[in-house]
């Protein structure tokens, strides 16, 4: 593991205390009373699940994964932050929904597991915290039976280039759009932490463009099945933005038609 990858588990294990008691992002009481974690688009578009075998990437503490089970899948999460696969593992026994959990690095998932899946599922903040999105598909496209898919939603890659510290009002240009070998260092305030309680933390992550992810599942040999943009979002991404009735988030200006989230569906032949 690097450091940057160290540090990282390091501070998705701090995150993972913070998002479990946060009921606005993390509804752990509503999940365990029955509720979908699952947001309308990945519902809808990844609508054919049950019995069908589902690597769920990047899980953190396993929500979405136990409500792809709960949808008849037989899911396998992953994910680098021991406490959140911990977690992942609790609500697993307390909600009775099977599920397999590996605490692993991403990259070093082929050396841990064997088997081969009929969908390939991450979504909601994801591809920020990969150092390398080609490695990253040659995982997907080695772990996918022929036939398989594999499908990505996930926050609009342009969103990367604003500052969503907690105190911006306004859309600012503040980090690159084109991928750098090297990592944005980047701290501040956890995410979903009482800020009176200033917890702060370090975290590494990698920008990538649009034409970076596309490349990158082409040429791990994937087929492009679709590619959806969205002008809403489940997660608070700007202190700026707004809630509907929906639980989605959106621009306050609706002016702005900058799209907030992505999806697509990529196969195997
Ligand atoms: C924003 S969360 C995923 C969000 C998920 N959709 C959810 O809402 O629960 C990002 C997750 O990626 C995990 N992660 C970051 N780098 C990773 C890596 N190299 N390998 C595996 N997991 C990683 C973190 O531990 C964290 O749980």
């Amino acid at each position: 593991m690097t450091d940057y990858t160290e540090q990282n588990r390091i501070h998705w294990n701090a995150r993972t205390a913070i998002n479990a008691v946060s009921a606005d992002r993390y509804d752990i009481a509503g999940f365990k009373a029955g509720k979908s974690s699952l947001g309308p688009i990945e519902r809808e578009e990844l609508s054919d699940v049950a019995g069908k075998s589902l690597l769920h990437l990047q899980c953190h503490f396993g929500l979405d994964t136990l409500s792809w089970a709960r949808l008849g899948a037989v899911v396998t999460g992953v994910d680098l932050s021991d406490e959140a696969i911990a977690l992942a593992e609790r609500l697993s026994q307390e909600t009775g929904l099977d599920a397999r959990f590996l605490c692993t690095d991403i990259y070093e998932l082929p050396q841990v597991l064997d088997d081969k899946f009929d969908i390939i599922y991450t979504a909601g903040g994801v591809l920020f915290w990969l150092s390398d999105l080609d490695r990253w598909a040659k995982i997907i496209a080695h772990f996918l039976k022929p036939g398989g898919i594999f499908y990505l939603q996930e926050e609009h890659p342009f969103l990367n280039v604003f500052d969503d510290a907690a105190d911006v009002t306004d859309l600012l240009t503040r980090y690159p759009y084109c991928h750098t070998k090297e990592p944005i260092q980047i701290e501040g305030l956890l995410p979903h932490s009482d800020p009176a309680d200033n917890q702060r933390g370090t975290e590494y992550v990698w920008s990538y463009s649009f034409s970076d992810i596309l490349n990158a599942l082409i040429a791990a040999g994937l087929r492009l099945d679709y590619l959806h943009e969205f002008s809403y979002g489940s997660n608070r991404r700007f202190p700026f933005m707004t809630q509907g009735e929906d639980g989605q988030w959106r621009w306050k200006d609706s002016a702005n038609q900058i799209p907030l989230t992505f999806s697509l569906q990529a196969s195997k032949g």
